[in-house]
């Protein structure tokens, strides 16, 4: 009864509230089944705005993607860093960024992130190119007939290597194949436990968990890293950054080098493989996509054949529109990003069309894209795979309605606003180069008819993995001379 008295009642000018009937957990149970299906369930009863508790938390939830806009631009009142601080520093063990004796610590490894975008991406990836055909060559080598692989293991262990060898360089004594995947099965150990760390599962209860990650963080003692070759020149960046800052332990350092090490291939191996797997299930889309391929290949003179390597300028990466858009569709189809904001004071949201909602300190406010990625009056039959959603008119299509309204955000896997994933354009390169690869060198097709369906444990984090491996198969392909 008493639980029952303290819920909270709904204000005027709040939205509808759902309390749930379990203390302390709220609706967490229902949301964890099958979020989109649930907050489409709440829209239906409560309209485009509600407020949820789940697990501890009250969390209003804009569905209205022509709303979306109001909340992103209200980076002050409704902040992104706290939040993502505090998860990180506990799920990847180091002090929290905002601890006032690391003075503008947060500011200058944000200030570093655009050596990732525009012209400075050239170079990360024609390294990325580089690295990606020196590890396919021996895949390649053994695939004069035909070869099976599952097809999760087989993306994860080529990007995993080809992205590790192009962010960190390589460590001029060790056995740089051996090391890697031994840090590849480390981290794929600590990847699968990393939704249980976020939610705040104390990591004693994650059986050997503690210990990999001690493992994976201390592969980056400062030390280790000053004898590597070769690093890219954001990590460089980061890396003289951190070293400025004498208060922070060298361990400390170590786990800010493995944070960004889970940012940069802990979403991009799940997305390549979604890329990969559509594309090899529809066939008349492979086709189409490695015909653009050998279009420019052709037209920049590129022979082809497993002793050739391919060199691909980012701006010609660009002009693959094709690729481009089974790209974007495979991560309109598989991100699950939450983008959540917390909201810094109690304050009127005020919305299109002099709508306003009241919100409260302390809440959270979230936008969950798959809404909007599945919404079937943003995208018809938005359960097919189009390959060629993304394209109109030979170019990029960027112009999406909602209510007869043009959206900003239609496609949203990597997150919004001030916060928005600074590898986005590494990321979806470098998924570009891994198809391109492929695409030139080997036929393939699946073994396994059954559709592969998607592991809804990691809803909001970001994107879906499977829920079960794809056998497939692959062969070099025949070239003229
Ligand atoms: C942050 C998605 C690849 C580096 C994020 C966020 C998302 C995201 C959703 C949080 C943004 C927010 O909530 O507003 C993805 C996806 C990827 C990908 C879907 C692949 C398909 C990469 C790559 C790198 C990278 C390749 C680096 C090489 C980062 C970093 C942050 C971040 C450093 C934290 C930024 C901060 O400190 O505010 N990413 N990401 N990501 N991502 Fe990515």
């Amino acid at each position: 009864l008493l639980v029952f008295m303290l819920r909270r009642r709904r204000k005027a000018g709040e939205p509808p509230l759902e309390n749930g009937w379990i203390p302390l957990l709220g609706l967490a149970y229902q949301f964890s089944k099958d979020p989109l299906k649930f907050l489409i369930s709440q829209q239906e009863k409560h309209g485009d705005i509600f407020t949820i508790y789940l697990a501890g938390r009250y969390i209003t939830f804009i569905m209205d993607p022509t709303q979306f806009q109001y909340v992103i631009r209200h980076g002050k009142k409704l902040d992104f860093h706290e939040f993502s601080n505090e998860m990180a520093s506990r799920t990847f063990n180091y002090p929290r960024l905002s601890e006032a004796r690391f003075p503008q610590l947060s500011d200058n490894m944000h200030k570093i992130y655009k050596i990732m975008q525009g012209k400075p991406l050239d170079k990360l990836t024609d390294s990325m190119m580089i690295n990606l055909q020196h590890v396919f060559k021996w895949k390649f080598s053994q695939a004069t007939d035909w070869k099976t692989e599952k097809m999760y293991q087989f993306c994860c262990s080529i990007m995993f290597e080809a992205s590790f060898m192009t962010l960190y360089g390589k460590d001029p004594v060790a056995d740089g194949r051996k090391v890697i995947s031994e840090m590849r099965e480390k981290f794929t150990k600590f990847d699968a436990k990393f939704p249980y760390l976020v939610i705040n599962i104390p990591i004693a209860l994650l059986g050997d968990t503690k210990n990999i990650r001690k493992e994976l963080i201390n592969f980056f003692m400062p030390k280790k890293m000053d004898k590597w070759l070769d690093l890219a020149d954001v990590i460089q960046a980061r890396k003289d950054i951190l070293e400025q800052y004498d208060v922070l332990r060298d361990y400390d350092k170590a786990a800010h080098h493995f944070a960004f090490l889970w940012a940069s291939v802990g979403n991009t191996i799940p997305a390549t493989f979604w890329a990969l797997y559509y594309l090899v299930r529809h066939p008349e889309a492979l086709a189409a996509v490695r015909d653009e391929i050998d279009h420019l290949l052709q037209s920049t003179g590129q022979k082809k054949g497993p002793d050739y390597g391919l060199h691909i300028t980012r701006e010609q990466l660009d002009s693959l529109v094709l690729l481009g858009s089974a790209i974007n569709e495979s991560l309109r189809l598989c991100s699950a990003s939450m983008n959540i904001r917390v909201v810094q004071e109690d304050f009127l949201l005020e919305l299109e069309d002099d709508q306003s909602v009241s919100l409260r300190k302390g809440d959270f406010v979230a936008l969950y894209p798959p809404t909007l990625h599945k919404d079937p009056e943003v995208f018809e039959d938005p359960e097919e795979y189009k390959y060629d959603r993304f394209v109109e008119d030979g170019k990029e299509k960027t112009v999406f309605f909602k209510k007869g309204k043009k959206l900003k955000a239609y496609l949203m896997p990597f997150g919004s606003g001030s916060t928005i994933c600074p590898g986005r354009f590494f990321a979806v390169n470098e998924i570009k180069q891994f198809l391109a690869v492929l695409l030139t060198y080997v036929d393939m097709e699946l073994i396994s008819h059954k559709p592969i369906g998607q592991d809804n444990s990691r809803s909001g984090l970001g994107i879906l993995l499977p829920d079960s491996d794809a056998y497939f198969r692959f062969k070099l392909r025949k070239f003229d001379d």
